[in-house]
């Protein structure tokens, strides 16, 4: 195989499934254009395109100067950046090939059938123009408002990729990718009152409007998911697999909301749809670059697929009406994002990487470090970290004098290595997708079971 090509096995199966692909999209068509079963075989062909683009388009990026240095290797070997955008790219197309689709019903409705435009028009209709009365236009612009939501995060994190912009900058740059969804809910949803736990019910009532706090929150959930998992980073595969564990939680979530776990129709089948015909294509092209990022990798994801993970997530969570769910979802990255603040508000130094260190005699990982070689803590904070190392939360290094010299970066990576000893870089992958998924599926328990105990209702109840 060369470094760019794809074996005769590799271009026998991905030929096979996109063919099946293709004839099963054919034959969506014989029926009523059935949406779920058109989103698969889309993805399918996703996972395709994506495969043999990062194969083929590996050499392009290097040219170009989109390479990294794989840190955590004896020979750091430099391998092509940013190949999240050839995923996001093929993902945004997708999803706008698949338009049609989930519409397709509406559009037959609306007109005479299969599309036909020959239904007698009276006079004032003709003056007005079409009146496709039944058709959803808010379900399209919720649609639309999604894919130029997440159009917006992929130029921004291909612009961080090229430019390196600093995190004080593009930190809170995906709340202005959030403004067309938002806009939708507001006009669309509006909702803005939440309900308010059984306990605090008799201080506030059964409902509580937070009014444009709810858009804030909204906001923050969209600045929120796509920085956490840049943050939650820096080892091969644990980007790409982290997102693609949220992502088949998040569908596992919605597919209770569908038949046969809850009769048809359930007031929140339509969201929860919307929120799988955006998921299943984001499988499909992050598996493609899951088997070129695992351990050892062969390709970097690049900050434009976190962010353009993170977004997928937001968009679902807040135009499916599930965004606590979804938080639910992220326990790791909330927990991560929380460890790491002190170094990210620069209470303590924080270093360009927090990536975990290679030991080449071992080829095991080990926790990396901050220095305090420049200013030592101040007193406040050196209690506070003695206190966390005696916690074992994280590990300090002393002089002579018994002063601070160094600690374990924070981030859950460090202490994973902090707790287990060091190992290797797939081991710890592996040991933060498990932590994922015990999280995830207690966060799905506490959603549809533990609910009950705070709320009148679990709204999956019929
Ligand atoms: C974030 C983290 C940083 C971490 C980096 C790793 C914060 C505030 N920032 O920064 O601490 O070091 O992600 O992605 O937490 N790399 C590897 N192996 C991998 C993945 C990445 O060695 O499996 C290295 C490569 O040199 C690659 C670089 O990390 O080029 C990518 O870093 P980048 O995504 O630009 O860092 P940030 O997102 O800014
Ligand atoms: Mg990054």
């Amino acid at each position: 195989m060369t470094a760019t090509g794809l074996t005769t096995s590799e271009t026998l199966w991905l030929l096979t499934l996109s063919a099946a692909c293709i004839g099963i999209l054919a034959n969506t068509f014989q029926g009523d254009g059935e949406p779920l079963i058109a989103s698969l075989a889309l993805s399918g062909l996703a996972f395709a395109f994506s495969f043999c683009l990062i194969r083929w388009l590996g050499d392009v990026f290097m040219r170009v100067g989109l390479k990294g240095r794989d840190m955590a290797k004896t020979r750091r070997v430099e391998i092509p950046e940013t190949m999240g955008a050839v995923c996001a790219v093929v993902y945004l197309l997708v999803i706008i090939v698949f338009i049609p689709f989930p519409f397709y019903k509406d559009i037959v409705a609306a007109t005479s059938g299969g599309g036909n435009r020959d239904v007698v028009m009276e006079l004032q209709q003709v003056e007005t123009g079409r009146l496709l009365h039944r058709f959803p236009h808010s379900k399209l612009a919720s649609y639309l408002s999604a894919v130029l939501s997440l159009q917006v995060v992929v130029i921004l994190g291909m612009a961080d990729d090229l430019f390196d912009v600093r995190w004080r900058h593009k930190v809170l740059l995906p709340a202005f990718a959030a403004i067309p969804m938002l806009i939708v809910y507001f006009v669309d949803f509006g909702v803005t009152k939440v309900v308010v736990p059984l306990p605090l019910q008799s201080y506030l009532g059964e409902l509580v409007d937070l009014g444009w706090l709810y858009y804030a929150y909204m906001a923050a959930i969209a600045i929120f998911c796509p920085n956490s998992i840049n943050i939650l980073a820096g080892i091969n595969g644990i980007e790409v697999s982290q997102s693609i564990l949220i992502a088949l939680m998040l569908l596992l979530n919605d597919s209770l909301y569908l038949s046969p776990f809850t009769p048809y129709p359930h007031p929140a089948t339509d969201s929860h749809l919307f929120s799988i015909y955006l998921l299943l294509p984001f499988i499909g092209v992050s598996l493609a670059l899951l088997l070129h990022n695992w351990y050892p990798a062969k390709v970097f994801v690049g900050d434009t697929y976190c962010y353009f993970a993170g977004m997928v997530f937001a968009v679902v969570g807040i135009l499916g009406h599930f965004s606590k769910t979804l938080l639910l979802l992220f326990i790791p990255q909330i927990a991560n994002a929380a460890y790491s603040s002190p170094q990210l508000f620069h209470l303590i130094p924080c270093p360009r990487h927090r990536l975990p260190h290679f030991n080449p005699r071992t080829g095991l990982l080990e926790p990396s470090t901050a220095s305090f070689a420049s200013s030592p803590p101040a007193k406040p904070i050196a209690l506070v970290l003695r206190l966390l190392h005696r916690l074992r939360l994280l590990r300090l290094t002393f002089n002579d004098a018994g002063e601070i010299t160094e600690t374990t970066n924070l981030t859950i990576l460090n202490l994973w290595l902090v707790w287990w000893g060091p190992m290797r870089e797939d081991k710890l992958a592996i040991g933060l997708l498990v932590l994922q998924t015990v999280c995830g599926v207690l966060g799905l328990v506490i959603r549809h079971r533990l609910a009950l105990w705070v709320f009148r209702e679990d709204n999956l109840a019929v």
